[in-house]
């Protein structure tokens, strides 16, 4: 069952760019590791040479004492029992999760596909993940969470020996995080070696044996878990002592009309009659469990969804907004949770992803690269966005970085409300803290922030108050004293 794997002084070449730099460490059978380091270190790109996904330039993958032969691919590492769960979803939006599940992989009777039997896996495998949906729904009308579970029910299907988890808590619930958990405890149980991919330093402290830190494409660090601190981690992964990671929050604006105000917005199947307003210079914050609408209420608002009752007004002025751009146009931008899929066009360059919602800026009446490619410049520098070089495919930056991006997105366009749907969804423990630091920042021009998040620690580090959604409905705003963990669940959950 277990399997053993070694880097051999594993290089990787993208173009002239050199991102991994001779990598050489073994992996014991049956552990589960944790793998540390900041955006751009290197690690999905180390684990998709593991997987296949990608070949490296130079070095040896040695797995069970053998010498992985270059070229195999994805299957060919499959066939040795390695799975990765990709860091970026890798689904087929137009193909059904049960297609999803065995894409490349169908069972067949005689010539044809077996079609029974691999719904019925794809049912007991989404049945171990906790998802209880039909194995022919599209993915393409899943939310986020959904598709990060089918994502780890493709690889249970696949009976992995070696499992690699990329961020794969990133999008659930607590509630789904501790059934992965469970999951992994049972897999482990069973011989499976895992590789697990996080930000959060508190699951890996919870979750593996062993801690193993890459830094600017190099092994920097490997610790038995139990023997460092959280803090310990994130000063290896940074290679310097962090600083604290929220700034002290500024005293929440008094009076003033505000920038927004929303009253009775009701997005069918979502949220219903829901009404809130945020102040110039304050921060709103939304808590609440995956699936208690705060996205879609958002997106409601935006015009991505059907509203059939509400008013908005934007700095006292009643407004219909039809799209994000039609957003754009009156002030207020959104940093979507579902950053490949609304946020970023990932197959487009850095530059158009910068520039599209404020094209206006630039077309004098010609759009002018030169003055755009600045504007670029100045993005990469202030977001601290980590690219060999400005001409790549968003697509080829790392996790964190394309959320780094993201957020240069919706704030160039300046606007007077700025909605935050998991802006450190998958960044770095610096980077977290330079990202709290922006918020409060845009909150002190003036800004009226709202942020969307199910870091609970976060709400309370960065809002001055806190509004929880619990079933489409919006049941109370907290704020201090009152802007506890506990208080928080107790609602979101509805648990008293
Ligand atoms: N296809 C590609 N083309 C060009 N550069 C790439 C490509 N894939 C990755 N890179 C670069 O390789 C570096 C390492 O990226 P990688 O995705 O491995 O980082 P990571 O450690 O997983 O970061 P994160 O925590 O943000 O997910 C980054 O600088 C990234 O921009
Ligand atoms: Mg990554």
């Amino acid at each position: 069952m277990s399997v053993a794997v070694e880097f051999r002084n594993i290089t990787k070449e993208f173009g002239p760019v050199r991102v991994l730099h001779g990598v050489g460490f073994a992996l014991q059978p049956g552990r589960v590791y944790g793998l540390l380091g900041e955006n751009g270190a290197g690690k999905s790109t180390l684990m998709k040479i593991l997987a296949g996904y990608e070949s490296p330039t130079t070095g040896e993958v040695v797995v069970d004492g053998a010498v992985r032969a270059p070229g195999g691919g994805s299957r060919a590492a499959e066939a040795q029992g390695i799975v990765l769960i990709h860091q970026e979803f890798n689904l087929a939006d137009d193909l059904t999760i049960a297609q999803n599940i065995f894409l490349g992989h169908e069972i067949k009777r005689g010539p044809f596909l077996d079609d029974k039997a691999m719904r019925e896996k794809t049912r007991e495998a989404l049945a171990k993940v906790g998802l209880p949906l039909d194995p022919d729904t599209r993915v393409r009308k899943l939310i986020v969470a959904e598709k990060q579970l089918v994502e780890i029910a493709r690889a249970l299907a696949r009976n992995a020996r070696l499992l690699i988890m990329d961020e794969p808590t990133a999008t659930l619930t607590p509630g789904e995080t501790e059934r992965l958990f469970a999951l992994m405890a049972g897999l482990k149980a069973a011989g499976v070696t895992i590789i697990y991919i996080s930000h959060k330093l508190d699951e890996v402290e919870r979750t593996t044996d062993e801690v193993v830190v890459m830094r600017d494409g190099l092994l920097v660090a490997r610790e038995p878990t139990a023997s460092v601190t959280r803090r310990q981690m994130a000063n290896l992964m940074v290679g310097r002592e962090l600083a604290d990671l929220f700034p002290p929050k500024l005293p929440a604006p008094q009076d003033g009309a505000p920038a927004i105000q929303v009253r009775g917005l009701t997005v069918p199947g979502w949220a219903e009659g829901v009404d809130f307003e945020v102040r110039r210079g304050e921060i709103l914050g939304f808590a609440g469990l995956v699936g208690a609408g705060r996205t879609e209420l958002f997106e409601g608002l935006l015009g991505l969804r059907p509203r059939s009752a509400g008013t908005v007004e934007l700095a006292g002025k009643q407004v219909q907004l039809k799209s994000p751009r039609d957003a754009a146009r009156h002030g207020l931008t959104y940093l979507s949770e579902d950053r490949k899929g609304k946020g970023l066009h990932v197959h487009f360059s850095l530059r158009p992803n910068l520039t599209l919602m404020a094209l206006e800026r630039y077309a004098k009446p010609w759009l002018d690269p030169a003055a755009e490619q600045a504007a670029l410049r100045d993005a990469v520098q202030e977001f601290g966005i980590r690219t060999g070089s400005l001409e790549v495919r968003a697509s080829s930056l790392s996790g964190g970085n394309q959320q780094k991006l993201a957020l240069a997105k919706v704030l160039h366009p300046g606007p007077s409300v700025v909605v935050l749907d998991e802006p450190t969804r998958g960044v770095d423990v610096g980077a977290k803290r330079e990202i709290y630091h922006l918020v409060q920042r845009l909150a002190e021009q003036g800004l009226a922030v709202v942020v969307i998040s199910s870091e609970l620690m976060e709400l309370i580090g960065l809002c001055h108050r806190v509004a929880v959604m619990r079933a489409g409905r919006l049941l109370t705003t907290l704020q201090e004293p009152n802007l506890t963990e506990e208080e928080l669940i107790t609602h979101a959950t509805g648990t008293r």
